[in-house]
């Protein structure tokens, strides 16, 4: 984008762009923002913004090859490029390839419909690498099949986008039928769907799960778009929406190593009202204590929540097979399982998170 003209007040640069857009800068964000202000390698900010004046005079702006002269009543001169006032235009959010704009599912997700791509080409290409993490930030979900058959398959892939995020339950976990178990998916036991963890601080952002072997009758996967069930609650029962994302309410876990609870609401919202984070987990949930003049409307609220957790117009219902790994963003995407019967065969699938920070900032390294 070029500049086609400009102009200088006291209080601000007036720019207007060759596609007919203007821009208003004020001269305080100009004096921030001026690349002197910045370690030339680190890029970090080493200005201090109270060193300067609280209303800066600007006293002259000139265009030149790509970039802005700008001059200031104290005497500082700013030459900023072009393409940083362009890029970082107020009212904007500077692009970021990261920020994937989530596609809702509901049943017409199927196993034969869900994004699927090869350990291999993931491991040995950074095209394949991002094009599985665009797919599985767009969707939430994603399989990833053709695994070897050994333990660290699984997290080799995993370690693609970053470091793993370690938790109580430890950096990896074995889903397996456990004797002494902490946990309810450590038995062979139904879980209905969930997602992981919302008793943290921050709950693990994407889960991967590697099926080493699933020979057990039973045992079949359940997901389910989050995002997808708080937005029809938006729009069917507006009241139960706001009360799940207005009241916090407990969740915790605890064994003899771990007493882990936060308060947090089931649905959070961003700045912008769009739905970022699902945190739903009946088994994790603690004792509901808010105000009993509110109780019987968020019972009310939750349940309708929970209905959709149960309706199958939400399912996507698949059969994980040896050599397979889902990958699924835990904050959005809810999971589940069916029982399964030990005594029929062996059941045990390996597992590990990777957050949502080093899986974003993976996906802006690719995409340089
Ligand atoms: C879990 C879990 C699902 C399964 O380990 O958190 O939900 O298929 N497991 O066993
Ligand atoms: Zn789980």
């Amino acid at each position: 984008m070029t500049i086609q003209s400009l102009s200088a007040a006291a209080d601000g640069l007036y720019v207007a762009w060759s596609d007919g857009n203007t821009t208003t800068y004020p001269t305080i964000w100009l004096r921030d923002n001026c690349p002197s202000g910045f370690h030339p390698q680190t890029h970090e900010r080493v200005l201090d913004l109270l060193a300067l004046d609280v209303s800066p005079i600007l006293s002259g702006a000139q265009l030149g090859e790509g970039n802005v002269t700008l001059r200031y009543a104290d005497g500082h001169i700013s030459n900023i490029p072009v393409k940083l006032l362009h890029d970082h235009r107020p009212g904007q959010r500077a692009h970021d390839p990261a920020a994937i704009q989530p596609q809702l599912w509901r049943a017409e997700m199927t196993a034969s419909s869900l994004p699927r791509h090869g350990a291999a080409e993931i491991l040995a290409q950074d095209q394949s690498l991002q094009s599985w993490m665009q797919e599985t930030a767009r969707y939430g979900i994603a399989m990833i099949d053709q695994l070897e058959n050994r333990t660290s398959a699984g997290t080799d892939v995993a370690k693609r986008i970053g470091f793993l995020r370690k938790t109580n339950f430890g950096t990896t976990f074995e889903v397996v039928n456990k004797p002494d178990p902490n946990n309810l998916a450590y038995t062979s036991v139904a879980l209905p769907l969930h997602t992981d963890l919302p008793n943290q601080e921050v709950p693990p952002g994407y889960q991967f799960l590697h099926c080493l072997a699933n020979e057990a009758t039973g045992g079949g996967s359940i997901f389910a778009d989050g995002f997808a069930m708080a937005e029809d609650l938006r729009s069917e029962d507006p009241e139960a929406f706001q009360l799940l994302c207005d009241v916090p309410i407990p969740f915790r876990f605890s064994d003899q190593t771990a007493d882990i609870r936060v308060y947090e609401p089931v649905i959070t919202l961003d700045n912008a009202g769009a739905v970022v984070e699902i945190r739903y987990n009946a088994h994790l949930a603690g004792v509901f204590d808010m105000p009993s003049e509110v109780m019987a409307d968020y019972y009310r609220a939750y349940r309708a929540f929970m209905a959709k957790t149960r309706d199958p117009k939400y399912r996507l219902t698949l059969r994980l097979q040896a050599g397979e790994m889902v990958v699924f963003d835990n904050r959005r995407v809810l999971h589940g399982r069916d029982a399964f019967d030990p005594s029929t065969g062996f059941r045990h699938l390996h597992g590990c998170y990777v957050d949502r920070g080093e899986f974003t900032s993976r996906l802006r390294l690719l995409a340089t």
